[in-house]
């Protein structure tokens, strides 16, 4: 469904990607593990049409996306949520999940629909749908980021480390959510520095160190891998 081939991502002189080679199946639940400043957000924003490649090339459903504005690859089935949440604060929760909707698809029902489909995930955003998405614990913010990301109906979810910040029983329910939200059809590509609980719920995975992949594979060999476990998971667990 995705497939990158030989990304090469630059700001100015640093390259940021290095020959990066991912491939996303249809149906997959793949994460991308990596530290602080590895490229995960670099890579995403490559995939969003965000930023444009220095050479290789990315595709979609076989067409290839990198030359498209954001807005075109929304529109083609990709929809990301921000690292950070990026909410509007002063908006209402129910009118930020609308807005997701509305960059790619008009039918009043199909979008209602969605809406209960995301209050049924996330109750929480149910009896807050009118209050100020700013006023939401940090939680309830990433709930309300990627419900507004499923709002677009999308058919690849990008989840740019939702668990930040949040405590380990939070991010237990965000992962168990979007678990469940690909079992239900969407593929989804997660970026995280969290690998315990990450390749608890993915399939398969990818490393990516100093922007190349150093390694990947099926989430329970990479779970059972010293360096993995040594570099991202820590020595107590
Ligand atoms: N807008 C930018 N301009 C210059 N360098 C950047 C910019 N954004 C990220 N970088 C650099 O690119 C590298 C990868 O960053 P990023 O993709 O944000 O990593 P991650 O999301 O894995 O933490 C880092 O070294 C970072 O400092
Ligand atoms: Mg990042």
């Amino acid at each position: 469904m995705l497939k990158l081939s030989g990304i090469n991502v630059s700001y100015g002189s640093y390259l940021a990607l290095q020959d990066v080679n991912i491939e996303v199946n249809k149906g997959e639940f793949v994460v991308l593990l990596g530290a602080n400043g590895a490229g995960k957000s670099t890579l995403f924003r490559t995939i969003s049409g965000l930023l444009k490649v220095t050479s290789g090339s990315v595709e979609f459903k076989g067409q290839k996306t990198n030359q498209l504005p954001s807005f075109k690859v929304v529109e083609l089935g990709i929809s990301q949520c921000l690292e950070g949440r990026a909410l509007f604060s002063h908006m209402p929760v129910k009118q930020n999940l609308l807005l997701g909707a509305y960059v790619r698809r008009h039918d009043k029902e199909g979008i209602k629909k969605s809406l209960a489909m995301v209050y049924e995930l996330f109750p929480a955003l149910k009896d807050k749908e009118n209050a100020l998405a700013g006023s939401l614990s940090g939680g309830q913010q990433q709930m309300a980021a990627i419900g507004r990301a499923l709002m677009s109906d999308p058919e690849l979810l990008l989840l740019d480390e939702p668990s930040i910040g949040l405590a380990p029983i939070v991010v237990q329910q965000v992962f168990d959510a979007v678990k469940i939200v690909n079992e239900a059809g969407k593929t989804v590509l997660l970026a995280e520095q969290n690998a315990h609980l990450a390749l608890k719920v993915s399939h398969r995975g990818y490393v990516l160190e100093n922007g190349r992949v150093v390694m990947e594979g099926r989430s329970d060999m990479l779970a059972g891998n010293e360096d993995v476990k040594k570099a991202y998971i820590g020595v107590s667990d």
